[in-house]
Formats: structure tokens, sequence, C-alpha cells
């Protein structure tokens, strides 16, 4: 028997966290076919500039999005949940916030340390700057490669978890928790 909670999300966290896993999946998407799909050169650099653009963006929209965290607690988890899988849903999502902030930071790190120096216009608007003093170094540029490749698939692999776990309530525990993240029920 489902156990209907009596909160959601507030409105500010919905909108931050929809906007931001549409966002997060586009930057997924055009990373691997960046990197692993046969495209015209032009198209690639075209979809590298795209790729940081959005991605540096994503940097300041994780500011907002911890700044909403650390000011409020998150709806408690219903209940019904066994322990170890609040436990578990505390530690998905912790790690979620740590790859939302690493895998650009990496991805900033790597075009910043690149000897070819490529600046980042965001979407033609405006210049991001590179990280100081990092231009050329290729121990940092390629630590930060090889953090961003891996983090990237940390994230996948996180992001494929986390929307198992919302259908297995649904499907198993016949528990919507969609609805803790989106407006309607109140309780
Ligand atoms: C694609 C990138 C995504 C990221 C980075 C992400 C991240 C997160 C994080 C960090 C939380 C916990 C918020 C907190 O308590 O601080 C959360 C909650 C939630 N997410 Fe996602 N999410 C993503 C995509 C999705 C998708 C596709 C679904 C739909 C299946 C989804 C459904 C939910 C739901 C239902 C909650 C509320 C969980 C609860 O407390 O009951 N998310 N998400
Ligand atoms: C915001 C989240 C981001 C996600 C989810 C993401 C995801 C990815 C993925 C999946 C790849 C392909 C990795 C592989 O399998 O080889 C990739 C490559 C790349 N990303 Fe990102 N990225 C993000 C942010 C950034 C940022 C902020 C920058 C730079 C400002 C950046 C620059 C690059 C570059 C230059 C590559 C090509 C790497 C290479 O040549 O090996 N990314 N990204």
């Amino acid at each position: 028997m489902a156990v209907y909670h009596s909160t959601r999300y507030t409105s500010v966290a919905i909108i931050l966290h929809w906007v931001m896993a549409i966002a997060f999946l586009l930057m997924l998407a055009s990373g691997y076919t960046m990197e692993y799909l046969e495209i015209p050169k032009e198209l690639k650099f075209n979809l590298y500039q795209w790729h940081k653009s959005l991605g540096v963006l994503l940097l300041v929209a994780f500011v907002l999005r911890i700044l909403w965290r650390v000011t409020h607690k998150p709806p408690f988890l219903p209940l019904s949940m066994p322990r170890w899988e609040r436990k578990a849903a505390k530690l998905g999502h912790f790690l979620l916030y740590v790859c939302m902030l690493f895998v650009p930071l990496a991805g900033w790190a790597m075009v910043s340390a690149s000897v070819y120096g490529l600046p980042t216009i965001v979407f033609g608007w405006f210049e991001w700057p590179h990280i100081p003093n990092l231009a050329g170094n290729e121990a940092i540029g390629g630590l930060a490669k090889t953090a961003h490749w891996v983090l990237a698939w940390a994230f996948t692999a996180l992001i494929l978890g986390h929307i198992a776990a919302v259908l297995k309530h649904r499907v198993i525990d016949k528990e919507n928790l969609l609805t803790r993240m989106w407006w309607g029920k109140k309780g």
C-alpha cells in the first residue's frame, strides 16, 4: 500500500532539478558524440564550443543549487522506506552533487591547461576566462582529462541508478516519488 508524502521539494528546487537534468543529459550526449561518433570536422568544432558553453553555465547553476541545498532541508523520505534505502538515496544524491561539480570543473581545468589556448565564448555571447596559470601545463591537463572522462562515466552510471531507483519505487513499491519533484500534491 502506497504511503503518500505530505511534502514535496520547493518550486526553486524543482525548477533547478529539471532544467539541470535536461542540461546534463545534453552534456553527456554531446560529450559522447564528440568523442565516439564520426562527424564532420566543422560540426565537431561547433559541438565542442556548445559543450563548453553549456558546461560552464552549469557551474553557475550548481552554485545556485548548492546554495538552495544548504539553506533548505529536503522533504523527509517516506518512513515506509527501509533504512538502507534511505541511506542509499542520501549517498546517491550526495555523489550526484559531487559529479555535478567536479565533471564541469575538470572540463574547465582541461581546456585551461590546453596548449592551444582556445577561448570559451559562451554561446558567442561573452568570454568565460580560463583558470589562471594553467596554460600549457601538460601534467594538470592530462590529469583533468582523465578526471573528466572517469567522472563523466561515473555520473552516467549514477544517473541511470537514480532513474532505476525511481522506477523501482513506482513498479515494485507502488510509490510515485515523482510527485515529490513536481508541483501538485502537497499532502
Ligand atoms: C539527469 C540528471 C539528474 C541529476 C543530476 C539529478 C539529481 C538529483 C538529486 C541530487 C536529487 C536529490 C535532491 C536533494 O535532496 O538534494 C534528485 C532528486 C530526485 N530526482 Fe533527480 N536527477 C537527475 C535526473 C532525474 C530524472 C531523469 C528523474 C526521473 C526519473 C529524476 C527524479 C528525481 C526524483 C523523483 C527526486 C526526488 C527524490 C526524493 O527525494 O524522493 N531525476 N535528483
Ligand atoms: C557539465 C557537465 C559536463 C558533462 C556531463 C560532460 C561530459 C563529457 C563527456 C561524456 C565527454 C566524453 C568523454 C569520453 O568518454 O571520452 C566529454 C568530453 C569533453 N568535455 Fe565535457 N562535460 C561537462 C562539462 C565540460 C566543461 C565545463 C568543459 C570545458 C569548459 C568540457 C570540455 C570537454 C572537452 C574539451 C571534451 C573532449 C575531451 C577530450 O578531447 O578528450 N566539458 N565531456
